[in-house]
């Protein structure tokens, strides 16, 4: 099984993108042939800072690799490291009905915030259609704020095949719906651009002031609350061992549940939770050419399946003469 899946350089990384997408990515790197990159041309929509761009790229490759994908096991690249992409970006979207990309959720969320849309924006699901078919990936694990997205990949991939002839794999999603969306401190979907999240690589400090901030209610303690409305009890829920989430559970149910003690039990399950993580990465940071090394033998790496690809779509469309 191929499975593909790309990750944003535009911010630190948080347990929302942890969860709804990581962890199953690197779970996925033994059993089956994983290719896994940093995202830098989708970002320069949002990021448009020479120094942010180029640091967090490095930064989100190094906090991968410190939470265990193992190059030797997988394909790691940056996205821009493999120029086919925007090769093969083009000729898909001559073939993409603009109502297709207008209908994009993501896309029409960033208008009604305000922002004003560049066409790299609009043409985000197209590149990201791209990045899947050129290595004709089979699966795709993302969260589900992803999934119109993969919708739009795999009309694409119809559409290619039914007008020059079977060419791309059509990919299917994976979300882990148990998992799909992991809420902020303030109860909506975690997210770099809602500025609520926990970050993976906190300091204990940041964490600690993160942790306490979560948003719950003032029900008095002796009284029931509904664990499964309370923000505080779905991100304890992703750490606890069952026993112990088993007693919260029963906590909130019956009465005495007292929001404090858990944050601070939550505090001492994500940092013990991350430790070895976090010294790896403690690591790769002191070592920052090691880390360019892996991504750049990734690429070398991926553009040998790219080039392949890339040199079919060219012949089937008729850019051989
Ligand atoms: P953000 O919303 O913080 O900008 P991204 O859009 O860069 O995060 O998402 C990167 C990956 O992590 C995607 O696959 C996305 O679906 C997943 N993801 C992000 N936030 C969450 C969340 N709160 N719950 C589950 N998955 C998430
Ligand atoms: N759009 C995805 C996100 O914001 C990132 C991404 C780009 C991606 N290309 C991809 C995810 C290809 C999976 C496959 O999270």
């Amino acid at each position: 099984m191929r499975i593909l899946s790309g990750i944003q350089p535009s911010g630190q990384l948080h347990i929302g993108n942890y969860f709804g997408m990581m962890r199953s990515m690197i779970a996925s790197q033994d059993a089956s042939e994983l290719y896994a990159f940093i995202v830098d041309l989708h970002a320069l929509t949002s990021v448009q800072d020479r120094e942010r761009l180029s640091r967090g790229t490095l930064e989100a490759a190094t906090d991968f690799l410190a939470l265990g994908l193992d190059p030797a096991r997988c394909t790691f690249w940056v996205q821009s490291d493999v120029p086919e992409v925007t090769e093969l970006a083009w000729v898909l979207s001559t073939l993409t009905p603009m109502g297709l990309l207008e209908r994009c959720h993501s896309y029409k969320d960033k208008v009604a915030k305000g922002i004003v849309p560049s066409h790299g924006l609009f043409a985000y699901p197209v590149l990201m259609a791209a990045d899947i078919l050129l290595f004709q990936a089979q699966r795709v694990p993302v969260g589900k704020d992803q999934k119109q997205h993969l919708e739009v990949a795999r009309d694409i991939a119809i559409k290619f095949n039914n007008s020059f002839g079977e060419t791309f794999v059509v990919p299917e999603p994976i979300i882990d719906d148990s998992l799909a969306t992991i809420p902020g401190l303030d109860g909506q979907k975690m997210s770099k651009s809602y500025g609520n999240t926990i970050p993976i690589f906190a300091t204990e400090k940041e964490l600690k002031k993160k942790v306490m901030a979560i948003v719950t209610d003032a029900t008095p303690v002796e009284e029931p609350k509904d664990p499964e409305k309370c923000n505080l009890f779905s991100l304890f829920k992703l750490f606890a061992p069952p026993d112990r989430l088993a007693e919260v559970h029963g906590l909130y149910v019956n009465g005495g549940a007292m929001y404090g003690k858990i944050k601070l039990e939550l505090l001492e399950l994500l940092w013990e939770y991350f430790r070895k993580a976090r010294e790896k990465r403690a690591l790769l940071l002191a070592d920052p050419g090691q880390v360019r090394d892996i991504l750049h033998r990734g690429a070398i790496k991926a553009r040998e399946k790219a080039i392949v690809t890339l040199d079919l779509v060219r012949d089937r469309v008729g850019l051989k003469y």
